[in-house]
């Protein structure tokens, strides 16, 4: 930082999170360095120090200006401290903070000097409000720099004068493009849209905006062709009805945050600043009382917290090298994921070269795709190319100390692996095996090591499923369960541990909805009916479309497993059986529930999932003649309920150890919609104790299958929620069964 400049130092030592230097005689520096912290988030009790700062800076004579940068390595500014906001009880309170925002910002902004803002590092929500009201922004190019407002993602809006100040410096397209999307820009893409003025390597970031300030500032280039164009109300009023129209599309009218967004926007840019301020403030205040926020919020704080567990008492072995074993889908995307995302080198044996070439493909397509978009340049996507390898022996695999396992589903071929591992591997390498239906301990059951054999279950596309089940079986050691749950967090992924008995958790709480869903179409309801109804509950695709994804033949050979170990409340429906001899396996071979064309790319994308139209061939080969005689909200409860009742039997029998995983695993796992913050918070919402009057009232129509479960029963009985309202408890509820 600026050590060539002649400094003349005058930094506090208090525990403040502010401190002055003086640069060269007359610029002013404020360091933003909040104690004991990893990262600088902003609170609310920093506003008296901020303002004395600037007090002091004020005093100094001789000043030409400020520049506001943080002290710590790599970060800006995160955002705003959320757990700020959980403290709220009402909307008045909430609208507060946003107000208090505005006072402090408003004193950035109309300084009597220029002042800079230099970033280097994350320059997330609040981080960006407060350069927004800077008088211009120098930024790092440095990987680590990303500028954006998230804010939308907890259910909320920019409350800090963001929502007021963005569209008037980048214009109201664009402004609104960030909020609603919540997107991160790097530093050439902010430079693009004028968010920043100058983009400097972090080595004389500081430099220039010390220059900048003795200047006076920056001159901004004339404003761009958009924002005049917007001058004129009629044309900005028909930018918001086209935002709010794709808004709602998208959103289905579950979340309230992108509607008050731009509803806040257009009153600023129409009524003017002070009617934005007030809009935003009072919006501010509405949105951090809404379920959906506190929903999100509760799911931030229920990853964060998983991020930084270990899953294991014992600390994590330093991994050298990955093997996978099969190149199909899974170990194409398990090696991808490896290698760009953590970095690590990855060798890849199959018994075919066709399955080394299309492991390899896969990386080189993604890594490809970004290269075309610009994330990516040609000789980063070498170097990642260069980490993965590939091999139709173990030659090369002898030193890695993990192995993951992707071959085909068959017990036998699985626990020859494990053989083979133990024999060759000069590591004793973990096994990890991404199992979706066989039991761990069956397949550790040979094993001569059976504490390195552990499940490690991602979900298909890899490398866009945020979610990995960690299974540990009986016997596995706790440095491997620390090593593993420490890999998957490097591959980019948020880990939960969960038992070893059949569908483990999340494929187990899938299974009795899709069954249900089944159920729903033999009765006569149409396909696009049930998919239209669970799609309008929240969830991106309905069960048939879902099935049709993931191949429906993957998605129903669960099925006669969780039979025999649970019992008829898995069995599904013969017509899963007929479909499947029809050789309908959906997407992946053109052919399922619904109609496909030519367009088969294993690479998909929920968005185009919901567009299709059924293969309506499949209601004569069922039996089935559609007269849809039941309402969505009727569908949706009755799948959904079997997905709930079977969460809670999972958080009894220790699948799950916590509501919070459970939650975590159904919302990343499965798509549970995030605005009701998993299957336990929303439990809560409905009241346990109407769940399961709710379960009874089914069981009485459909059958046994959807009598509550005993934990569910307890619950009611002692009025128990899973979660306390107490905030710090909510990411620490345990299972409460213990506590019975
Ligand atoms: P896949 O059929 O696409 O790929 C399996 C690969 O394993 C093939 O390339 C095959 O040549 C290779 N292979 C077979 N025997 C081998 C051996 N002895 N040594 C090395 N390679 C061998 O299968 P997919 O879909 O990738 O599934 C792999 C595993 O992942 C299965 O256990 C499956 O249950 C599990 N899984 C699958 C999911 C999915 O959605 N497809 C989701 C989660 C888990």
């Amino acid at each position: 930082m600026a050590q060539n400049s002649a400094t003349e130092v005058a930094r506090e030592t208090t525990q403040q999170a502010f401190s002055l230097e003086i640069y060269g005689e007359n610029v002013g520096v404020i360091f933003i360095d909040v104690p004991n912290e990893k990262v600088n988030t902003l609170k609310a009790e920093f506003a008296e120090q901020f303002l004395a700062i600037l007090q002091q800076a004020q005093s100094t004579s001789g000043l030409k200006g400020l520049v506001i940068t943080s002290g710590k390595k790599d970060n800006f500014i995160a955002g705003a401290d959320i757990s700020m906001i959980a403290g709220c009880e009402n909307k008045a309170q909430a609208s507060e903070l946003s107000k208090a925002g505005h006072v402090l910002f408003d004193k950035i902004d109309n300084y009597p000097l220029p002042i800079i803002a230099a970033i280097h590092g994350a320059c997330l929500g609040g981080g960006l409000e407060l350069a927004l009201a800077c008088h211009a922004r120098v930024c790092s190019n440095d990987n680590k720099t990303k500028l954006g407002l998230p804010e939308v993602q907890l259910g909320l809006l920019p409350g800090s004068g963001g929502t007021q100040r963005l569209p008037r410096l980048i214009g109201i397209p664009h402004a609104l493009d960030l909020m609603l999307t919540g997107r991160q820009l790097k530093a050439k893409q902010a430079l693009k849209l004028g968010l920043v003025d100058d983009v400097v390597p972090e080595s004389i970031l500081l430099d220039v905006a010390v220059k900048m300030v003795k200047k006076g500032g920056v001159q901004r280039p004339a404003i761009h062709w958009q924002q005049r164009l917007l001058s004129s109300k009629l044309l900005r009023n028909k930018v918001f009805d086209s935002a709010k129209q794709k808004a709602l599309s998208k959103t289905k009218g579950h979340y309230p945050a992108p509607e008050k967004i731009i509803h806040v926007v257009k009153t600023g840019m129409n009524k003017g600043l002070q009617a934005g301020y007030a809009e935003e403030a009072k919006a501010f205040g509405e949105l951090v009382m809404t379920p959906e926020s506190a929903a999100l919020r509760n799911l931030f704080f229920a990853v964060t917290a998983l991020k930084n567990e270990t899953g294991a008492q014992a600390t994590p072995l330093k991994i050298n090298q990955v093997g996978v074993l099969g190149g199909g889908l899974m170990g194409g995307g398990i090696a991808y994921v490896t290698a760009f995302q953590g970095k690590l080198p990855v060798r890849i044996k199959d018994i075919s070269d066709k399955g080394v070439t299309q492991a390899l493909r896969y990386s080189w397509d993604l890594l490809t795709q970004r290269v075309i978009k610009r994330r990516l340049l040609a000789r980063e996507r070498a170097a990642v190319m260069a980490r993965v390898s590939g091999t139709l022996s173990y030659q090369g695999l002898e030193n890695a100390n993990v192995i993951i396992e992707a071959v085909f589903e068959d017990l036998a071929l699985k626990q020859k692996m494990v053989a083979e591992v133990e024999k060759m591997s000069k590591q004793q390498a973990i096994f990890a095996s991404n199992t979706s239906s066989l039991p761990i301990h069956q397949i550790a059951q040979n094993a001569t090591h059976p504490e390195k054999v552990i499940g490690l279950h991602y979900f298909s596309p890899v490398d866009k499923m945020p979610l990995v089940e960690v299974i540990p079986h009986q016997h596995t050691d706790e440095t491997t369960i620390a090593t593993v749950v420490a890999l998957a967090k490097r591959q980019g992924k948020t880990a939960i541990v969960v038992g070893d008995d059949a569908g483990f958790y999340v494929n187990r709480i899938l299974a009795p909805f899709l069954c249900e869903a089944a159920r729903c179409l033999v009765e006569g309801e149409s396909i696009e009916h049930i998919d239209r109804a669970l799609v309008e509950f929240g969830f991106p695709v309905g069960p048939f479309n879902l099935l049709d994804e993931v191949g429906i033949d993957v998605g129903t050979k669960i099925l006669p497993i969780l039979v025999e170990r649970f019992g008829e409340r898995f069995k599904a429906p013969d017509l899963l059986d007929k479909v499947v001899k029809d050789d309908r396996k959906g997407k992946k071979n053109g052919k399922g529930f619904y109609e496909y064309g030519h367009h088969t790319n294993k690479l998909w994308f929920w968005k185009k999932a919901n567009k299709r139209q059924v293969d309506k061939t499949i209601y004569s080969l069922i039996g089935v003649v559609p007269n849809n005689t039941l309402t969505k909200a009727d569908i949706a409860q009755r799948c959904v309920m079997m997905m709930l009742n079977e969460a809670a039997r999972c958080l009894d029998e220790n699948i799950i150890k916590s509501a919070r995983d459970g939650d975590v695993g159904a919302v990343f796992g499965i798509g549970f919609p995030p605005f009701f913050g998993g299957p336990f918070r929303y439990m809560d919402s409905l009241g346990i104790a109407k769940t399961v009057e709710t379960l009874n009232n089914l069981a009485v129509k459909y059958g046994d299958k959807f009598e509550p479960c005993e934990l569910l029963c307890n619950m009611a009985e002692n009025n128990q929620t899973f979660f306390s309202a107490n905030a710090e408890d909510e990411v620490n509820a345990t299972k409460l069964s213990n506590e019975q």
